[in-house]
């Protein structure tokens, strides 16, 4: 039993494998935060609602007893506005009266097996019942009928918490959702570093750490999308933690649009975390009777440092959130067209590339942007989804047959929420893009965004995109979206429901998405955004790779790999090899076999003496295949902390194999370099591969290994495969 109700405390415990949650039915129904950490055998915690309080200024409820009990200093499972909670606030709902005060108390709960799915929204599934115990804790607001349930999901085999929220209009009078964060988490301590992901176009999730001061510190999108800007992903680390040990608390938004990460450390030394739908730019109108449901926060607690963090989401995401056969079949060996020819191609030049990417053992030729409409550049023709036989003659299916005669399979890119104003869809559907009236529209790389929020809007992009794929042997998409949303606002919006217009177009996408998933279970799916600028759980449940950046560079690669594995896994990142020559081509090979592994460059450019390396770093693929895409990851040297040198490895779940990975970002200053491996048995004994020396686990994990020897110039890397004898 992972969760475990105290009838007579009135204390909820949730224990996943490593942590412990706790909370507790207070006083006049208040939802008290007790505890959350490693995991604790009994829940003798009800003294840690105490705070004490500087009287007047901490308002509370006459009724309740209990000593120093206030909204404002007292740890609340689910903080509300306005009614004494002057700390940032998970709830806020504008009643018919048209104020917002929201106090939500506790009416009942039930615990049941499994995990429910989220109307609407991707989230974690169970493999089965077992993997998982959800506890729906039932809240209302007596004042104004609010039904609040929150939404609490404990898996047992791993250090992992779902929340979510659904808010229910139990009155006969219309209410007004102003914020609904997804969660609200409180800690005693303040002792913290929060550590999260910022970025941009080509620098896309740099690692930041910064400790926490008293006041509010947050992340945010209101791009429309998750965004390159900032990650929906923060992590409070215990500020003595380390990659290797300490405490780590991290928090993931199962959402692809504008979020919201608060973090507010109050003078009575608490911290209080909420996270959810960014509120500055939502707002939600419930009708009686109606339900809101909000989207997911993946909690995960690590007692063995942001390593074991990463871990913990690798393994859930890989196991709970990616679906169908890709989660865990072999992908196809791919080689994307972009890099290698941009808009300038026709039938022959893409049969031309798959039949020397088939020489060298390339397995898929994905033929990205410009296939479509007009399309030659990026002035025209998103909307137009039909085949532009100017380009390729004698249609698609004709190319795609000769693609598949040499072997090949075939996979083809959209941009489906997008629409150029030079289009034959803008010219008969203006009114189809996202727009306000009266406004002129901001453009951005040319183009405008579709209304994903309309009904009529989807099912033609579907229409369209259905006719491709059910007329044509097509294995794999990848779905990009190539601008953030400005003068957010729908044409079939009335004034009053602008305000929901982005959340409508986050459900819109997932809804085509769903249809699209549905309707070709065996495709295989590439998210992408101007490279990785929609790199989150949302779209991991749809696609279970997402091009990681439009950066091929390897160097300038490993922050945004290392950032984006914090949280992701790398059998989920996009990684080619392209003929950017920064470095060699066994290095730009060693970066992207740490993700998805592909090509990117025009393989008819390729030298025959690299066209035998890449035969080469093709056999490595397949033979490290397993290791990297289902094995723990190890951040050994990490480029945010090193100028030098960046360093990690992947051991496989049975600890019997090990592919480590180094890389020299410059060349370091001093000659010196050991190694001294994670995460092996100290007992097994491992033969190098290379050197057919054999070591022990513990002579790894511990001396190390001595590469002093190895090449130290810019840019050199190596690899190094150990098995277990
Ligand atoms: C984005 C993607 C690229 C490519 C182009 C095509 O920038 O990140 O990989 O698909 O769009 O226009």
């Amino acid at each position: 039993m992972s969760i475990l109700f105290d009838s007579e405390k009135k204390i909820f415990k949730l224990d996943t494998s490593d942590s412990s949650y706790v909370f507790q039915i207070f006083e006049e129904n208040y939802l008290v935060h007790l505890y959350y950490g490693a995991k604790i055998p009994d829940n003798n915690l009800t003294a840690n609602y105490y705070r004490g309080w500087f009287a007047s200024f901490c308002p509370s409820n006459a009724k309740v007893k209990a000593d120093c009990f206030s909204p404002d200093v007292t740890p609340m499972e689910y903080s509300c506005e306005g009614a004494g909670d002057f700390r940032v606030s998970a709830l806020a709902i504008r009643n018919s009266d048209g104020n917002n005060v929201t106090d939500v108390r506790y009416v009942s709960h039930k615990i049941y097996k499994g995990k429910p799915a989220l109307e609407g929204l991707p989230s974690l599934h169970l493999n089965s019942e077992d993997e998982a115990e959800t506890l729906e804790v039932l809240t209302e607001d007596r004042t104004t009928g609010a039904l609040v349930t929150l939404i609490y999901t404990v898996f047992e085999n791993y250090p992992v918490i779902t929340r979510s929220v659904k808010v229910e209009n139990g009155s006969d009078a219309r209410m007004d959702i102003e914020r609904v964060y997804s969660c609200c988490v409180e800690y005693e301590r303040t002792d913290f570093n929060m550590m999260h992901l910022y970025g941009k176009w080509l620098k896309e999730r740099t690692l930041q750490v910064r400790h926490l001061a008293h006041g509010i510190q947050s992340v945010v999108s209101k791009r429309g999308s998750s965004s390159h800007n900032h990650n929906p992903f923060v992590a409070l680390a215990d500020e003595k933690a380390t990659e290797d040990y300490g405490e780590v608390y991290g928090f993931n938004l199962v959402y692809s649009g504008n979020f919201s990460a608060e973090i507010e450390v109050d003078a009575f030394n608490s911290t209080r975390l909420i996270m959810g739908i960014n509120p500055e730019s939502f707002g939600w109108i419930l009708e009686p009777g109606e339900v809101f449901q909000s989207p997911e926060v993946v909690m995960v607690y690590s007692g063995e440092g942001v390593g074991g963090m990463s871990r913990a989401f690798h393994d859930i995401y890989r196991n709970n959130l990616l679906r169908g056969k890709w989660a865990k079949e072999k992908r196809p060996l791919l080689i994307n067209s972009w890099e290698g020819c941009y808009f300038d191609f026709d039938d022959e030049k893409m049969v031309s590339f798959a039949r020397k990417a088939k020489e060298m053992g390339i397995e898929m030729l994905v033929m990205d942007d410009g296939w479509f409409g007009k399309r030659n550049d990026d002035t025209s023709s998103l909307g137009d989804w039909f085949v532009n036989e100017d380009k390729l003659k004698g249609g698609l299916g004709s190319l795609i047959k000769r693609v598949n005669d040499i072997g090949l399979k075939f996979g083809i890119w959209f941009e489906p929420e997008m629409i150029s104003p030079e289009s034959k869809l803008y010219k008969e559907h203006p009114d189809w893009c996202v727009h306000v009236n009266d406004r002129e529209n901001s453009i951005a790389r040319q183009q405008y965004v579709i209304d994903m929020s309309r009904k009529d809007v989807r099912d033609n992009i579907f229409e369209q995109m259905y006719a491709i794929l059910s007329d044509n042997p097509i294995d794999y998409l990848k779905w990009d979206f190539n601008r953030n949303i400005s003068e957010a606002g729908s044409a079939l919006l009335d004034s009053e429901h602008q305000k929901e217009f982005f959340h409508r177009f986050v459900l819109g996408t997932y809804e085509l998405m769903d249809r699209i998933t549905s309707a070709f279970p065996d495709l295989l799916m590439e998210n992408c955004s101007g490279g990785g600028g929609r790199f989150d759980p949302g779209m991991l449940y749809y696609s279970p790779q997402i091009w990681c950046s439009d950066n091929t560079d390897p160097i300038e690669r490993l922050t945004i790999q290392f950032g984006t594995s914090l949280c992701y896994p790398g059998m989920c990142m996009g990684a080619h090899v392209s003929a950017n020559n920064r470095a060699g081509i066994d290095t730009r090979a060693n970066v992207a076999l740490w993700g998805t592994f592909g090509y990117e460059l025009d393989p008819n450019k390729v030298s025959d003496e690299d066209k035998e390396t890449v035969k080469k770093q093709i056999e490595k693929y397949h033979k490290y295949y397993d290791v990297i895409h289902f094995g723990d990851l190890y951040r050994i040297i990490s480029p945010f902390e090193n100028h030098y040198r960046s360093a990690w490895s992947y051991v496989s779940k049975d600890k019997n194999e090990m592919l480590f990975t180094s890389v020299v970002m410059r060349r370091p200053e001093i000659s010196s370099y050991f190694v001294r491996f994670k995460g092996l048995d100290k007992d097994k004994y491992y033969k190098d591969e290379e050197t057919g020396e054999v070591y022990s686990g513990a002579l790894l994990m511990n001396a190390g290994l001595n590469f002093t020897n190895k090449d130290c110039s810019d840019g050199a890397s190596f690899l190094k495969y150990f098995k277990a004898i």
